[in-house]
């Protein structure tokens, strides 16, 4: 019955956000780790429970009489120790093997802002570099090495169903080593509190074949279609192009002038806006943009004068955004 109920309880823990629906091999370890951990927990927890019922609710002339000395050495000394070192040695285990770095892995630098995330590949098997900014994408059965940077306060890097998570700390690298073992769209979430938009910095990561991953990457290295749309102007105008890039950008952004908001080159090919704040459709573009996400997402850096309320700028920079394929 108890089973049932957890297997219950864990079937709505599947899922694109969730450490217990493993997608990669360091996930299936953590995962497997976490479910021995939970079932050796619950066992001693049952094993507890009952000796102290059974001290409540026994008559004392009915009890057992167990010697005290030896009952406290097995039960209170090496129980425990036993226990918890078989813990520590398949704990550290799992530890080690979740950090090998692999024979020829991707590399991907991540770099924390508030409340966003850039993504730069660096140039590597014959491809060249690009920066790109809430998206993510992972060839299936690689290993993919991410170095981990903020730009301004401690954030974490998490995405649940591939494996653990790391800090992002500002002036520091981190690295974490990840695979996905299937194709599959994982949500990825900052999970350290970052200020007010903390909840809402997170991407959708894409796992996918190899052909298609590489077919992307080289998408990605070109100027988006519809960069001199007629909509341009628009979004000149209203000084977007100040902060957001719209061409390819082929560095890390460092803190120069392109750090300061997501570029926007080919926007519309990722699934959401505003770092996983709301669906990629025109309704959220067009809500996002009236006030420059002060309503989907109050908080959020940006222009001082944020309100946009003209129907025809608003039309030409749904349309202008929608076209960045
Ligand atoms: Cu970034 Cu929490």
């Amino acid at each position: 019955m108890a089973a049932g109920v957890v297997a219950a309880l864990a079937a709505a823990c599947a899922g694109p956000q969730s450490a217990i629906d493993p997608a990669g091999p360091v996930a299936e370890s953590v995962a497997t780790l976490w479910w021995v951990l939970f079932w050796g927990g619950a066992a001693i927890l049952a094993l507890v429970m009952g000796l102290v019922f059974y001290a409540m609710f026994r008559p004392p002339e009915r009890r057992m009489r167990l010697p005290q000395v030896p009952f406290l050495i097995g039960a209170g000394l090496v129980f425990p120790t036993v226990v918890l070192t078989a813990l520590l040695v398949y704990g550290t285990g799992v530890g080690r093997a979740i950090i090998a770095e692999a024979e020829a892995p991707l590399r991907v630098q991540v770099t924390g802002h508030q409340w966003w995330w850039e993504v730069h590949y660096p140039a590597q098997d014959g491809l060249p570099a690009f920066t790109t900014a809430n998206e993510l994408r992972l060839p299936v059965g690689r290993q993919v090495v991410f170095e981990i940077r903020s730009a301004d306060v401690v954030h974490s890097f998490w995405i649940p169903n591939l494996g653990g998570k790391v800090d992002m700390i500002p002036g520091r690298t981190n690295v974490i080593r990840l695979e996905a073992s299937r194709p599959g769209r994982f949500r990825a979430q900052c999970s350290e509190f970052c200020g007010a938009q903390h909840a809402r910095m997170g991407f959708i990561a894409i796992a996918e074949e190899d052909a298609d991953f590489t077919a992307w990457w080289r998408g990605r290295a070109v100027d988006s279609a519809g960069v001199d749309a007629p909509g341009r102007a628009a979004f000149e105008r209203e000084g977007c192009a100040g902060c957001h890039a719209v061409g390819v950008t082929d560095r890390p952004l460092d803190g120069g002038p392109a750090a300061r908001a997501p570029t926007l080159s080919h926007l519309a090919d990722r699934p959401t806006i505003g770092a996983g704040a709301a669906p990629l459709f025109s309704a959220s573009l067009r809500a996002w943009l009236m006030d420059h996400g002060a309503t989907m997402k109050p908080g959020s850096l940006g222009p001082e004068d944020r309100v946009i309320d003209d129907e025809a700028t608003l039309d030409a920079l749904v349309a202008y955004l929608e076209g960045l394929r």
